[in-house]
């Protein structure tokens, strides 16, 4: 029962998260893609039932997986079953940081938390040298444990060799795209000038990087 409802919830956060990431991805042709288009899918993730579901399902999904790390541990031996508890815990945590930094963001700090508010601290030194590999594992850890889980799901349809390359496949997609978004949010491919009251959030004042 538990087993269903997580991969259930996992279901609406992975289809948040395509659609998240495929976001970010957007910010290779520029910061003014990315916000328009965060913008239009806010339309539909930022409609209160929406939202409520969605953060409801991140808890649960956070509780349930890390239940079931504990109930396991030490019984995980073969590379996609450890993989899958690794990537795991550390979406955990990520997500747990993650969300209560959108909220507080956007409710106590009252800023619209845009692309800006995550590039914010890729930009300040010595901010960058957390959230860089932060996000980096978050795109990473996300692309893995689908891998794990299609690794799983596929178990009999595919024989072995299909299945770990299918599973080895989609870790490196996710590696090779979250080098590519970070690279854009850290101004890799075109320059990106953080306003100042993100910066304030650091303790920077404008003009100043
Ligand atoms: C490069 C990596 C990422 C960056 C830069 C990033 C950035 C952001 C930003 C700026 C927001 C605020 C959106 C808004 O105000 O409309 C947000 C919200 C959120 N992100 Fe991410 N994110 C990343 C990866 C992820 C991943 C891998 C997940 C996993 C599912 C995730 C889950 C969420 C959730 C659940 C919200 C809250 C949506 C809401 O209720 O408004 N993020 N993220």
């Amino acid at each position: 029962m538990l087993h269903t409802l997580h991969r259930s919830s996992a279901v609406i956060i992975a289809l948040f998260a395509l659609f998240h990431i495929a976001n970010h991805g957007a910010a290779v042709a520029g910061v003014e893609a990315h916000i328009q288009l965060m913008e239009n899918l806010r339309r539909v993730y930022r409609l209160p039932l929406v939202e409520a579901l969605l953060v409801g399902c991140v808890l649960f999904q956070v509780c349930s997986g890390l239940y079931f790390v504990i109930r396991r541990f030490g019984e995980r031996h073969d590379f996609f079953d450890r993989l899958q508890a690794i990537s795991g815990c550390y979406l955990a945590f990520f997500l747990l940081v993650h969300v209560s930094a959108v909220l507080f963001g956007r409710g106590l700090l009252g800023l619209d938390t845009n692309f800006f508010y995550a590039a914010a601290g890729m930009h300040v030194f010595p901010y960058s040298l957390f959230f860089l590999p932060y996000y980096f594992l978050a795109v990473a850890a996300i692309f893995a444990h689908l891998a794990c889980a299609a690794h799983w799901l596929l178990r009999n349809r595919l024989d072995t060799a299909v299945r770990d390359r299918v599973g080895y496949g989609m870790c490196v997609a996710g590696l090779v795209l979250s080098a590519v978004i970070i690279t854009a949010f850290a101004g890799g491919f075109a320059e990106v000038k953080i306003p100042g009251e993100y910066l304030a959030t650091y303790g920077q004042a404008e003009g100043t990087l």
